[in-house]
């Protein structure tokens, strides 16, 4: 009897869970990296490719994986996320039927999972794109400005300010590195789990100019090892913002619904999607 010929492979859920767990292991096994987590970088990966959107042309969003390419991947905002893309190159071997686009937003789906943070709804369907894809410089926010241009910045893609607040409580994750942003240090004690840390430190701590030769940025008083960039600052200076900020600092779970909604909703901005079913991975933890 002969083989049945075979169509052309058509991934399910299973095959995405099984590329959630390998992304999952490689974090838990490759902990010998800054504060001992790959997570932190990944997420950043996820967001800068889909934070480039721009709602008025279409252009831009995580539809494309264009980081990849001169001149995007060298953009100054992107300094540091070829250790992100790198991290991935083995993932990408095992499982070549995935598209980068797709594999990068869902490893920042398993890092945010993975540290301890809500889940995040995934489907599929981003393509990989040439280089004539390459957005603009300047489309990803400027840590040294003020509201007015996370306004400008957030409002372009299609945010409110409630949803802008949401989204900057990913800094509770990670740092910053002076060979890549030029800034300094964590925000908070706990960098690779994700919390409402960065709202109650926010509001909570007292915060002063960090006397030093790189570009202006606070530091706690207390203890001199957070930080909080300009833009963060205005999280607290700006009245509505603030509304905002004291509700997640106060409770956790309305931080993380909203933050897994605002999230979301990111990871999908200009991807053309084929079916509105969405997933929902198993965290190795489950
Ligand atoms: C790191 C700026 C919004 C996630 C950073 C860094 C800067 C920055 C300067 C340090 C990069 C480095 O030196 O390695 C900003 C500004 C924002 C913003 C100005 C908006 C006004 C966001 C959003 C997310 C995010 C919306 C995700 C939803 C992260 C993460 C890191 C990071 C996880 C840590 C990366 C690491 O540890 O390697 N951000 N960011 N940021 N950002 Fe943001």
């Amino acid at each position: 009897q002969q083989a049945k010929p075979k169509g052309p492979f058509v991934p399910k859920f299973e095959d995405y869970q099984k590329v959630y767990d390998a992304v999952a292991k490689r974090l838990a096994d490759e902990d010998d990296y800054d504060d001992g987590s790959y997570g932190p970088v990944l997420v950043r990966l996820a967001w800068h490719a889909s934070g480039t959107y721009d709602a008025l042309t279409g252009t831009g969003g995580s539809n494309g994986a264009t980081m990849r390419f001169a001149p995007e991947g060298d953009h100054g905002a992107n300094a540091g996320l070829k250790a992100a893309r790198d991290f991935l190159e083995p993932v990408k071997e095992q499982f070549p039927w995935i598209t980068y686009s797709d594999l990068w937003i869902l490893s920042g789906v398993c890092a945010i999972q993975e540290m301890q943070g809500p889940k995040i709804p995934y489907r599929p369907g981003r393509t990989d794109r040439d280089v004539s894809f390459c957005t603009p410089d300047g489309r990803l926010p400027d840590a040294s400005k003020d509201r007015s241009h996370i306004r400008a910045i957030f409002g372009r893609m299609g945010f409110d300010d409630r949803e802008m607040v949401a989204l900057s409580g990913a800094h509770a994750l990670g740092r910053c590195h002076t060979d890549r942003s030029g800034y300094d240090g964590p925000w908070t004690f706990s960098p690779t789990t994700l919390t409402n840390d960065y709202f109650k430190l926010l509001l909570e701590e007292k915060w002063q100019w960090k006397k030093w030769n790189g570009p202006k940025q606070y530091e706690d008083v207390k203890t001199k090892s957070l930080m909080m960039l300009p833009t963060d600052m205005e999280i607290i200076k700006d009245k509505t913002f603030r509304k905002h900020a004291e509700r997640y600092a106060k409770d956790n779970e309305v931080f993380f619904r909203e933050f897994s909604d605002a999230v979301a909703k990111l990871f999908e901005l200009g991807v053309p999607f084929q079916t509105e079913e969405k997933w929902t991975f198993k965290s190795s933890f489950d």
